[in-house]
């Protein structure tokens, strides 16, 4: 399964240096963590290409919903009490940007893993359907700006969607409109021919760019082209200020690279939990 990583890491006891991050946090406590982490999310890869997207997409969830603190239970290590879950999320989701060819960067380290983990809390999270103004709300409650959410969106170059990601935009769109008019019409017909209205098929969708399995910008070029899959995507061009980011992202990956290595620090420093968990998958 995709979304379980065993992450083998050494025994050591519960370790509180108190609530700020810092990058050297494990250096005397489990100075290989990194590079432990690191060869998992590698072997891991090579078995499966779908895992450095759903380990990014799991740290941005992760993030949201009560700040970085690991209140879901797809990680599985056997070094208890240590290294928290929400570092470990942290690492991987950096070096799954790193495997598909991303940027690196040094990860500040020291989360504290949750006490409540909620299924219904998934409700927070950012809608596929939300429009500019909904987006912006959704980041600036975390902290994160205008700026954050362009960068961070270019998340969607890696991985799949689901069709009833953007189902309302293909079929139904509104009163006059049976598809969403911002979409390219060729587009538009290959995702209808892929998601039927009556799809049968569960699992059934799109990779999110025709390279998703590599960390570039072709996302937002898309973005221009007008073949962007959800209306989240396609809203960043409804406003000048996310629309001439996505012009700049499109034409500049170095550009694309520096801003979501500041805004991926960013959103991982949201930091919310109380305690470095025994197992991941269920609070001490
Ligand atoms: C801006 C608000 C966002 C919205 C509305 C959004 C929405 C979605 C949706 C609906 C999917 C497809 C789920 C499915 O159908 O299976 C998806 C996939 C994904 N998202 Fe986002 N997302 C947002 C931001 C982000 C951010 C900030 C990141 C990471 C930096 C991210 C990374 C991903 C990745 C990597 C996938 C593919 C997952 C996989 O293939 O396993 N997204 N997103």
């Amino acid at each position: 399964m995709a979304f379980i990583v065993a992450l083998l890491l050494l025994f050591f006891s519960a370790f509180s240096q108190g609530n700020a991050l810092s990058l050297n946090y494990y250096t005397k406590t489990c100075p290989d963590v990194e590079h432990v982490i690191a060869q998992v999310v590698r072997e891991e890869t090579s078995k499966d290409k779908t895992v450095p997207a759903a380990l990014l997409r799991m740290h941005f969830h992760d993030c949201f919903i009560r700040g970085c603190d690991v209140q879901r239970k797809q990680l599985k290590l056997s070094a208890p009490g240590i290294v928290s879950c929400a570092d470990i999320l942290a690492l991987a989701a950096r070096d799954a940007v790193v495997l598909t060819g991303g940027p690196t960067w040094d990860v500040p380290k020291g989360r504290k893993d949750g006490r409540i983990s909620k299924a219904s809390e998934t409700v927070q999270l950012p809608s596929p359907t939300f429009n500019i103004s909904q987006l912006q709300q959704s980041f600036s409650q975390r902290g994160l700006s205008m700026e954050d959410l362009v960068a961070l969106s270019g998340g969607h170059t890696l991985g799949f969607s689901h069709c009833s990601s953007f189902q309302n935009r293909i079929h139904n769109f509104n009163s006059t409109h049976d598809t969403d008019p911002t979409l390219h019409p060729s587009f538009a017909a290959s995702l209808r021919s892929i998601c039927p209205v009556k799809h049968k098929a569960k699992n059934a969708g799109t990779t999110m760019d025709p390279s998703s399995t590599t960390f570039d910008n072709t996302y937002y070029k898309l973005i221009l082209q007008k073949k962007s899959l959800f209306s989240s995507d396609q809203a960043l061009l409804t406003i000048q200020k996310t629309k001439d980011l996505v012009s700049k992202y499109a034409s500049s990956r170095k550009a694309f690279n520096t801003a979501f290595v500041n805004s991926m620090i960013k959103m991982s420093s949201i930091t919310g939990g109380q305690e470095v968990r025994k197992d991941c998958r269920v609070v001490n």
